[in-house]
């Protein structure tokens, strides 16, 4: 930091990435918000102007196809997503200036702008491609729209652009057997005028720019590998039907969603100054020396440091002082699995838990760099339940009592031990630099630290001991009194990360928490009665959220091809395709566990004649004893398919929630085996 900006105020504006608006917030997505809110609250607390603002990001096909498949319009699909998104980011005390959406009007007019600046001044251009195009549903495909068979390893059900299994990344040409997800139909190869972003116009700036330390070293190595394999056009249009903004000066054409996406940044921001007296031009005007910072996850480094910049630059505004770039998150060391109740909703995690402790996790766990981190959910419990508790709301736990009970409520006016409270008024420089730098793990590291002194010295004093021998009440008031400005200056530090129990411990002290006045201590001061701060963490509280993440129907086991999988688009099928079905009922004649498996029970139907092995995920409902000699309904015709256990040869139907509430179709006993339902 400069010596200039520690003694004047900054301007300085955050933005956090935009949430796609179609699926939930989960706890990888709240990384980087919490991460946001605490250096803008880190900021502010430090005196300097600091503003935060988001959106949702809108546009584009999923979202689309998503409004499409729930039989809504987009408008009404977003509306309600933003909604939800709002309150998660609430209730996890994210405290945007503001939120906003990129389908808005402020959006759709820097979009036009942009695109025009950036045309007149030569950096667009059109070229004719060959795209992959669903004769079906009518439209261009996206790379992810488009399934088939890895060219590389053979493995089934692949995306268009990677596979999941070997890793290899391709172009959707080369995918064996493609299908358009969004109908089933080969996809055709079709020619189509785009509109492309000059980005190798920009070439020299954003190498200068880059050489300036705009963004961390780990990204830096990472653009010199694409600056190497030289900087590719970007095409910024899509065709209709796309939701998005239209192209200004080409009918049938949008913008594709990565175009209009961090334009959001700005509209979001222009909404906000509407409001209010803040200056527009102030924060993002080429000649602009107020701070713009995006923080954002490693994956899309790529349109924040390359294309961004460019865009910016190309249109006359402004570019990032820098793009913070950070991890991804696993949970118990993996990645978050819907099977193992690991991929958890924010709002899932709320239900359970106090929102301050994943905020404390997090910032434990958060450095500088791009490293994942890993929520490990016992660490995590240990680790909330003995700083937290144990030892930061302990301190105040301590000493309260007796200054309320036995002093009026009044701090001494002296405190015993200046030394010790002046140590950790001076750490909060480090500390401080710490925030200011993003590794916030050192400041956890720092805090917890002085936290232990605190501990210590009370540990040592033993207030409790004292107060039982007479004439001491006096020393037991200054051991107090030495307690609790330890303890408020413990909580200043804390107060970007434990927003909601600053505020409490704020009602409790009596005074607000300003990190320009940790050098005063609280002396002949009233207090007003300590009321419980935060809880431990009980096991049953992470075993009920992950118990609630879990989905039962067996994703790994079972794998369902085609487009009905896993995959947000399932599409009608016409009635002549659900006629091919076989349904039959059949007889479980034996039903075993199978070993190694967690959700699936293999099962011997009888259709009358013909035996089938079917492998169930059903093991959550049933015991195999439970289904031996009953009836149930199959799917005769499906195609037999190799498993991890075995051959399956069919599927049985099942129905509920998951869980224990999984049903097999039993048709009424006494039905005949192998009769034909359809
Ligand atoms: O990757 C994503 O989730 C995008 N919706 C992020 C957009 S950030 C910004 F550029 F809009
Ligand atoms: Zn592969």
């Amino acid at each position: 930091m400069t010596d200039e900006r520690q003694n004047s105020k900054r301007n300085i504006l955050v933005t956090s990435a935009l949430p796609y608006a179609n699926g939930p917030i989960h706890l990888g997505h709240l990384v980087e918000y919490i991460q946001t809110d605490i250096w803008a609250r880190f900021q502010r607390l430090r005196g300097n102007n600091c503003y935060h603002v988001c959106a949702d990001d809108a546009h584009g096909t999923p979202i689309m196809l998503r409004a499409r498949q729930d039989g809504i319009t987009p408008e009404e699909l977003i509306a309600a997503t933003q909604k939800e998104h709002e309150a998660d980011f609430a209730d996890f005390l994210i405290d945007f200036d503001n939120y906003y959406s990129t389908h808005s009007d402020e959006n759709k007019e820097f979009a036009s702008s942009i695109y025009l600046k950036l045309r007149d001044a030569g950096h667009i251009r059109t070229q004719t491609i060959k795209q992959a195009y669903d004769p079906e549903a009518e439209m261009f495909l996206p790379d992810r729209f488009i399934k088939g068979t890895c060219p590389k390893c053979g493995a089934d059900d692949q995306y268009g652009d990677n596979c999941e299994v070997c890793g290899a990344t391709y172009d959707p040409t080369e995918l064996k057997n493609p299908v358009s997800a969004v109908s089933g139909a080969t996809p055709v190869e079709k020619d189509s005028e785009q509109y492309f972003f000059k980005l190798s116009d920009f070439s020299d700036m954003l190498q200068q720019w880059l050489k300036e330390g705009h963004v961390q070293s780990e990204v830096a190595n990472k653009l010199d590998e694409w600056f190497a394999e030289g900087l590719k056009d970007w095409d910024i249009s899509r065709n209709a039907p796309y939701w998005g903004f239209e192209i200004p000066d080409a009918p049938g054409k949008y913008f594709y969603v990565w175009m209009d996406a961090p334009m959001g940044y700005m509209a979001s921001f222009k909404n906000l100054c509407d409001k209010s007296d803040i200056n527009f031009d102030d924060y993002w005007a080429a000649d602009s020396k107020n701070e713009l910072y995006h923080f954002i996850g490693k994956d899309i480094a790529r349109f924040h440091t390359l294309f961004w910049p460019a865009v910016l630059d190309g249109a006359g505004y402004r570019k990032p002082t820098a793009v913070f770039c950070h991890g991804f998150l696993t949970v118990n060391g993996q990645k978050m699995s819907k099977s193992r109740g690991t991929f958890i909703k924010a709002r899932t995690y709320l239900e359970q838990l106090n929102p301050e402790y994943l905020r404390y996790y997090y910032t434990a766990k958060l450095s500088s760099g791009v490293d994942d981190i890993d929520l490990n959910l016992e660490d995590f419990m240990q680790r909330v339940n003995s700083d937290l508790v144990g030892k930061v709301v302990n301190i105040a736990s301590r000493c309260a009592g007796f200054i309320t009970k036995k002093f009026d409520k009044q701090l001494s006016a002296e405190l015993p031990e200046t030394g010790l409270y002046n140590d950790i008024v001076a750490a909060g420089e480090i500390i401080a630099g710490h925030y200011e730098n993003r590794e916030y793990n050192k400041a956890v590291r720092e805090i917890m630290a002085q936290a232990d002194k605190a501990n210590v010295y009370i540990d040592e004093n033993k207030p409790w001991v004292l107060i039982k021998e007479e004439g001491r009440e006096d020393e037991v008031q200054k051991i107090c009194t030495q307690g609790l400005n330890m303890f408020r200056l413990l909580m200043t530090y804390l107060k970007p990360i434990l927003p909601a129990t600053a505020e409490k411990s704020e009602a409790f002290l009596n005074t607000e928490l300003r990190w320009a006045d940790i050098n005063q201590p609280l002396l002949s001061h009233s207090i007003n009665k300590f009321k419980p701060l935060l809880t431990r963490i009980e096991k049953e509280q992470i075993d009920a959220m992950t118990e609630a993440s879990t989905e039962n129907m067996p994703t790994e086991e079972i794998t369902v091809s085609g487009p009905l999988a896993d995959d947000p688009i399932a599409s009608e099928i016409s009635f002549d395709d659900f006629a091919k079905v076989d349904l039959r009922i059949a007889k479980i004649v034996k039903a075993e566990h199978v070993e190694g498996a967690d959700k699936l029970l293999q099962l011997t139907l009888d259709m009358g004649g013909d035996t089938r092995n079917v492998f169930a995920g059903i093991k959550s409902a049933y015991k195999p004893e439970d289904l031996e000699g009953k009836l149930t309904v199959m799917v005769a015709n499906l195609a037999p398919r190799k498993m991890r256990f075995g051959l399956s040869e069919g599927m049985v139907l099942a129905a509920g929630p998951g869980g224990k509430d999984l049903f097999i179709l039993n048709p009424d006993d006494g039905a005949v085996a192998g009769m034909k339902v359809k």
